[in-house]
């Protein structure tokens, strides 16, 4: 086969090649990108096409692919795009809320669903997995990310690609994975989209790219490059980036996708002074395929015919497009993802759903719990109230692109349907999720999802109010609408919207236990509902099932056993907050003044002093109030020591075995993620005070103990001491490292071990 690419790229045209690199949009769109594509048909017969968008009906898919194959110049097939973020027709959580998992192998059964559903509505090439590390929770793509941490975003990469790709990827249930959006999208200052990130080599090494080399490990077929500049280098003109690293260090021979329009960026980004000069920076800096801004294909002529780019760069970037369409089985059958009974036959069937359900409930993280929770099966009325409980459109969250808002299960119709006969619910909105007619007209930008109820604020909170009377319990069901979060949505402030806080504090004041669950696609700031809720459950956006899953939770048909991916912090203005943060000069356990009058206690009972520490915050404290890996369930895990089978590792290739013992402690069977992390407390470079480094999963019946053990070897002792991007070094330094097993990133066992260079 690999003579036919040769072959074809003998017989095509500069023009054709050129055209192979040009993915533009099917008329106008949201961003106003696009307009000049409305006469695709024509535009495919002559060669200027070579991917599209996926999002349209089947048949005329279809009817495209067969003018490409029959009436273009070289008969080549297009390769159809799509966002297949968190599920396709059937919609997981969030992938933020899926990492709460811990669990890869669930990931990987989500992403086969999403690529079976997907490949069948003629998608070959998906837009996922997002892989940005978001430490911000004020950025809004914290949603599409795995987290704040490097180690689970490559597990979640990994799995990601495997589910997506499969053993091979001319299957016709399989598509290939686009890994996003390199690299540091993440680290947007100050949490604000498409903004610049200023990201040093030795954090990009360390924190930025191991899910993307994970990825690439995987064999990920594609590469998504980030909107942002690093240090004044736009991603989509970083040769250094796209070439140095991802094509020279880790040898990726897939295809460098810009993101959308990001060509023409370059020119708002201040580096090109016109499309022209835009096309060339990028081009030359590695990237093959132009999303959108058809840069390409207007400027490359020019470019080749002035020597500006060489003939063989472009055959190089053209054979990576050819052989992406050939490893997807696109030459042997172009038509092979257009079925329109495979579509029916795979879409939303009754085993996705149950996939569905499982992913969302172990999604969920159960952050406070006074033992309100689970209810009982019987029992007296509950009152189901807040602006999420009757949602079906939110229930989805963002970047559901192929979701059909009416497939999804609201909480009220689960909590409804788990409570059957025997417990009443009553329900009510009682409030808007916001009350601002200008914010809600930006939350339904992509079509309405809630509507600003035309009842006073005072009214809807009454009959809330009496309904919690007539209940035994009130289950308040409250958070964001699905675009607070997502692309290019920013917050502020990390509390619940003051509607719906205003609602919740009339609900306490009733003194009926009060449950919180809460949506979001960021971490919030929930201090509020921590010191007055008898129980607080996270669902994330948990998809079409969310409601089953939640009312599963709330009913204690499954034990909660999510952790978060992410911290959530106190307050907006903590952020960016995650556990590995730097131990820096002043940590807040070795120096420290006692002021008087200042009486704060750590949880031990200990006197704080945080002045002239990192702990200085003025207001509040300097942790999150629920930090990443924390969570709870409805059975207490108790851990052992930890035991060594040997101290002192020897050379590159020795490992020990560290080991605790894990009891379930309570009285319901229970699964715990259990958490191992390092410290380098001595190093040639100041190093987070931990690091995640592995974490298992175990199921316990009640009173059972289980001895859980970690293989460590030199690999997880080592980082990467890079002054510059293409010259990372790893390295592993000698000497006494930490060790930490436990429960969160905040509770766990410790020991010491040393590592010696020679054996
Ligand atoms: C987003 C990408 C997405 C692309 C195509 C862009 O706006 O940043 O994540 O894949 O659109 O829809």
């Amino acid at each position: 086969m690999a003579d036919l690419i040769e072959d074809l790229l003998r017989r095509m045209s500069t023009a054709e090649k050129i055209g192979q690199l040009n993915h533009p949009a099917i008329g106008a769109d949201t961003t106003g990108a696009g307009t000049g594509a409305a006469n695709i048909e024509e535009r495919i017969r002559r060669g200027e096409v070579g991917a599209l968008g996926a999002g349209l009906p089947l048949e005329r898919l279809a009817a495209m692919q067969r003018i490409a194959v029959t009436q273009s110049p070289s008969r080549i097939p297009i390769l159809f795009t799509l966002d297949v973020i968190h599920g396709h027709r059937t919609i997981f959580p969030l992938p933020l809320g899926l990492a709460c998992a811990f669990d890869p192998a669930l990931v990987r059964r989500t992403a086969r669903v999403a690529a079976t559903e997907a490949a069948a509505s003629g998608v070959a090439l998906a837009w996922a997995p997002m892989l940005d590390v978001a430490r911000d929770a004020r950025w809004g793509r914290a949603a599409e990310s795995p987290g704040e941490d490097p180690v689970l975003g490559a597990a979640f990469g990994r799995a990601m690609v495997e589910g997506f790709e499969e053993s091979d990827l001319a299957r016709t249930d399989a598509v290939m994975a686009c890994a996003k959006h390199f690299a540091g999208y993440g680290f947007a200052e100050g949490g604000r989209d498409y903004n610049d990130a200023d990201i040093s080599p030795f954090r990009m090494h360390n924190v930025v790219l191991p899910p993307f080399k994970a990825a690439v490990e995987a064999g990920v077929g594609a590469i998504m490059v980030g909107f942002h500049d690093l240090a004044g280098i736009p991603c989509t003109a970083h040769r250094e980036l796209l070439q140095g690293v991802l094509r020279r260090q880790w040898g990726f021979d897939g295809l460098v996708v810009t993101d959308y329009t990001a060509i023409d960026e370059l020119v708002n980004h201040g580096v090109a002074a016109d499309a022209r000069e835009a096309a060339l920076l990028a081009f030359t800096a590695g990237v093959d395929i132009d999303l959108i801004s058809e840069a390409y294909l207007r400027h490359l002529p020019a470019l080749l015919a002035a020597g500006r780019i060489a003939p063989n760069d472009l055959d190089a970037a053209c054979r990576r497009v050819l052989r992406a369409k050939e490893r997807l089985g696109l030459f042997a059958d172009p038509f092979r993802r257009f079925d329109e009974r495979r579509l029916a036959a795979v879409t939303l069937t009754a085993e996705h759903r149950r996939l569905a359900r499982e992913a969302a409930a172990k999604a969920c993280v159960l952050l406070k719990n006074t033992g309100v929770l689970p209810l009982a099966r019987t029992g007296g009325a509950i009152a189901v109230v807040g602006p999420l409980a009757d949602s079906r459109p939110n229930m989805q969250g963002t970047w559901a692109v192929a979701a059909h808002p009416q497939d999804s299960v609201t909480l009220l119709e689960g909590i409804t349907a788990a409570a059957g006969a025997g417990r009443h619910v009553f329900h009510t909105c009682g409030t808007n999720i916001v009350d601002d007619p200008n914010l809600a007209a930006r939350l339904n930008v992509f079509g309405e999802t809630f509507a600003i109820n035309p009842r006073t604020p005072q009214d809807m909170i009454a009959e809330a109010i009496a309904l919690a009377h007539r209940a035994e319990v009130v289950i308040a069901c409250v958070g964001e609408a699905k675009e607070h979060s997502g692309e290019s949505s920013t917050r502020n402030a990390l509390g619940l919207p003051g509607s719906q806080r205003r609602l919740l504090t009339a609900l306490h004041r009733t003194g009926r236990p009060l449950v919180v669950v809460s949506m979001s696609g960021r971490p919030l700031a929930l201090e509020w509902e921590e010191a007055h809720a008898a129980a607080i459950l996270h669902a994330w956006f948990g998809g079409t099932e969310c409601g089953n899953a939640v009312a599963d939770i709330l009913f204690g048909v499954v034990n909660p056993s999510g952790k978060l991916s992410m911290s959530f912090p106190r307050s907006a203005g903590q952020c960016p907050v995650y556990y590995a943060e730097a131990p820096t000069g002043r940590p807040i356990d070795k120096i420290g003044v006692d002021v008087a009058g200042d009486t704060e206690v750590d949880a031990e009972g200990r006197r704080v002093f945080r002045k002239f520490t990192t702990a200085c915050r003025l207001e509040g404290a300097h942790t999150p109030l629920f930090p990443f890996g924390y969570g709870l369930g409805y059975s207490a895990f108790s851990y052992g020591a930890i035991a060594l089978d040997k101290s002192v590792l020897s050379g590159a290739g020795d490992a020990l075995t560290a080991t605790v013992a894990v009891r379930n402690a309570g009285v319901l069977p229970g699964e715990e993620i259990v958490q191992l992390y390092v410290g380098d407390p001595v190093a040639s470079r100041s190093r987070p005070v931990r690091e995640l480094k592995a974490f298992q999963r175990v199921a316990l019946a009640p009173g059972e103990t289980r001895r859980v053990s970690f293989r460590i070897t030199a690999a997880d002792l080592s980082y990467f001491r890079a002054e510059r991007l293409a010259e990372p070094e790893l390295v592993c330094e000698p000497g006494a490292f930490r060790i930490e097993i436990g429960t969160s990133s905040a509770r766990l066992q410790s020991a010491s071990i040393e590592w010696q260079a020679e054996a």
